[in-house]
């Protein structure tokens, strides 16, 4: 793919996906890339609208590679952010050093020398996480912006369309950082926007087209990005779509309530399938988290494999292709310069049928991969698809059945079944079901002492978990009113049959994961 028009040439800085999502924010098409695959692009004569150097944990004196394939194209509008910077830096005649002071976190910074950028004021609080820098300009470079300590910030060409930040506009810590970014889209490299939710669900679509007469298997959980990724499709292949719901008995409440309403209100062929049988019996004497995880993508596998045959035994129809919600973040590569042809690291979440394509020789339809959680919400609303549905929080696919630590029963898996259910009715009653990204209930594999009427009591915990985070990387614990935490507590204890304790989770990711195993 390369049909974006900003190309972010990714030297492994940990934001780099950032200055993908806030130059879409702006409206501006963007994908990353290697080095390599630049290279190879611009061998090929492909050149982008706009060309943007993202940060990396490596310094630039460490790197002998030649970027004259880059910085010898005139018109082309750079934007170097950190070692970007740097790399533009050398290659135009300035010095780089390395630093004595390392400012790293929070900085101040100021614009002067009389320029100015739209939204941005004199001063601002951005993020530094570099200490290499500029101490002498580049050659035909003006200074832009400079530290409270006199440390080179921002810097533009006289005559090219060229511009340098040694800090990173696209954090969040970086006050008006995406001001910044505009300031380089819009009056730099003056391109025109090119991207929203209209543009997207057509691309998206297209990843579609052109095998409207196949037969399609979806692993349909009803959470945001199968649902969307199901109703695009459906849009372009009808009802060659096939939406299989698995029921493996590890659902909270508001699941098989959501899974109704959608059978009820949209137009997709779901059918749920019933094996909670067969899962709980795989699962049966499993305690370990690992073990438990594997028999749980074994049966999924199991299940699907299944239906497949059934669909071709019964019904004479051959499924081709499997379609899957992946989102950008699985699919990116990213690669240091260094490793021109070495390994490239694919960040990838969890799959939970993993392995069925293999199996079943099926070929893989991904429509959602070049886009992140925040744009599949919004081409959801595009579809018509209702508020509530693109908004819900996430659930992973081996449900329940990693929030009862240790071996699974049918009481452990209702207590966190009607928990989960408490929790889901207060956030809901007290508005505040979107302050949080993810809630959870886990029942601990312990027992405490406590008073129930009164007798003593000798029972287990269950422990609330809310958090913020805007794609499960990492996050933050949610601070909840201590009304609502309240709340919800009593009526655990109350209403949920051998649970005497309820405690919060206050630890952050990392060094916490979201679930407990
Ligand atoms: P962790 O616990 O790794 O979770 O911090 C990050 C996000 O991923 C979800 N999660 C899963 N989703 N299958 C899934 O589909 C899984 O096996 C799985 N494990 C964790 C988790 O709920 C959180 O949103």
């Amino acid at each position: 793919m390369s049909a974006r028009q900003i190309w972010i040439v990714d030297f492994g800085s940990q934001y780099t996906q950032l200055i993908t999502r806030k130059s879409r924010e702006l409206g501006y098409s963007s994908e990353i890339i290697t080095v390599k695959k630049a290279r190879e692009f611009f061998k090929e004569g492909k050149r982008p609208n706009a060309l943007v150097l993202s940060g990396g944990p490596q310094s630039v004196f460490e790197d002998d590679t030649n970027y004259d394939f880059v910085f010898d194209n005139k018109e082309l509008p750079i934007l170097g952010v950190c070692y970007g910077m740097q790399l533009m830096g050398k290659y135009f005649g300035g010095v780089v050093e390395k630093g004595t002071i390392g400012e790293y976190g929070h900085a101040k910074i100021h614009l002067l020398n009389g320029f100015k950028m739209d939204g941005v004021p004199d001063e601002v609080n951005v993020w530094m996480s570099h200490s290499d820098h500029i101490s002498k300009l580049p050659k035909d470079f003006d200074l832009v912006m400079e530290s409270a300590n006199g440390l080179v910030s921002a810097i533009e060409h006289k005559e090219r369309p060229m511009m340098g930040l040694q800090f990173h506009p696209e954090v969040e810590h970086s006050e008006h950082g995406k001001d910044i970014l505009n300031h380089f889209f819009k009056d730099v490299a003056k391109l025109e926007k090119d991207w929203d939710a209209t543009e997207m669900l057509e691309e998206a679509k297209d990843l579609v087209r052109g095998i409207e007469k196949s037969k399609v298997l979806c692993a349909f959980s009803g959470g945001v990005d199968s649902l969307v990724a199901a109703q695009l499709s459906h849009e372009v292949i009808g009802d060659n779509l096939y939406c299989f719901f698995v029921d493996h008995g590890l659902l909270r409440p508001q699941d098989y309530n959501h899974i109704e309403i959608l059978k009820e209100k949209t137009n997709l062929n779901i059918e749920v399938i019933d094996v909670k049988d067969e899962f709980m019996a795989n699962l049966k004497g499993k305690s370990d988290p690992e073990d438990k995880r594997k028999a749980i993508g074994k049966t999924f596998i199991d299940v699907f494999e299944k239906k497949v045959k059934e669909y071709q035994d019964s019904h004479d129809i051959n499924f081709e292709y499997l379609l899957q919600g992946t989102l950008y973040p699985d699919v990116i590569e990213s690669i240091s310069p260094h490793e021109e042809d070495g390994k490239s690291v694919t960040i990838k979440s969890h799959h939970n049928v993993g392995g069925l394509p293999e199996r079943m020789n099926l070929k893989l339809l991904e429509p959602l991969r070049y886009l992140f959680k925040d744009e599949v919400r919004k081409m959801g609303e595009e579809l018509g698809l209702e508020h509530g549905w693109v908004h819900r929080h996430p659930f992973p696919g081996p449900g329940i059945g990693i929030r009862v630590l240790g071996e699974l029963t049918e009481t452990r898996i209702a207590q966190v079944q009607q928990s989960d259910q408490i929790l889901f009715e207060e956030l809901h009653a007290n508005n505040l079901y979107q302050s949080t990204w993810q809630a959870l209930t886990v029942l601990l594999p312990v027992k405490t002492v406590g008073v129930k009427g009164d007798g003593r009591a000798y029972e287990e915990v269950i422990c609330l978990r809310m958090v913020n985070s805007s794609d499960g990387m990492t996050a933050t614990w949610t601070d909840m009113p201590h009304a609502f935490l309240s709340r919800v507590s009593s009526r655990i204890t109350n209403e949920v049959k051998g649970i005497t304790r309820v405690v919060y989770d206050i630890t952050s990711k990392p060094p916490g994961t979201i679930e407990w195993e």
